[in-house]
């Protein structure tokens, strides 16, 4: 069996087939110079993150310190200690978008679907960022979900735009 299964009551989302994904992960790289952030990365790949308690399985599996799975996945931005939602909503905070209102459409995402920036919906449908310019003042004020631009927002045309994004 795998160890990985006695993650599972402390992180639900560590299931005993997303553990046995990361043993392979682990297995094909241990022992080899350089092979934390591959290792990192693709573990993220399959569990969408990396709690604690996974680093610190992590580090067991490659015989090295819990501290510098912690320091790496501290240090590259990259790399997320927290669930993302299925999609991930950036709110332009820039001057353009700010004059336009953009607070508004910030204030009617957190009170329908209960998130904060930073955060993921209880859900796990959405993750809210704030950024400071999108690259589309003309189109002002701007969200963008995905890959997907939005210009123009409302308060009340926003919720009918996110209720696209299952
Ligand atoms: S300020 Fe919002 S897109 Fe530039």
């Amino acid at each position: 069996m795998s160890l990985g299964a006695n993650l599972f009551p402390l992180c639900e989302d560590m299931t005993p087939e997303v553990m046995a994904k990361v043993d392979g992960i682990i297995e094909s790289h241990r022992g080899k110079p350089g092979c934390l952030i591959p290792v990192l990365e693709q573990c993220q790949g399959v569990t969408g993150y990396l709690p604690v308690e996974l680093q610190e399985y992590i580090a067991m599996g490659l015989n090295i310190p819990a501290s510098t799975v912690y320091g790496v996945v501290t240090f590259y931005s990259f790399f997320s200690m927290t669930p993302k939602g299925r999609h991930t909503i950036k709110v332009c905070m820039g001057t353009a978008c700010y004059v336009r209102g953009i607070g508004e459409v910030l204030n009617r995402i957190r009170s329908e679907f209960k998130l904060e920036v930073g955060n993921v919906s209880p859900d796990r449908r959405f993750s809210l960022e704030s950024v400071r310019c999108l690259g589309a003042c003309g189109l002002a004020p701007v969200i963008m979900v995905g890959s997907d631009t939005h210009g123009g927002v409302t308060p009340e045309r926003i919720i009918e735009i996110l209720n696209r994004y299952e």
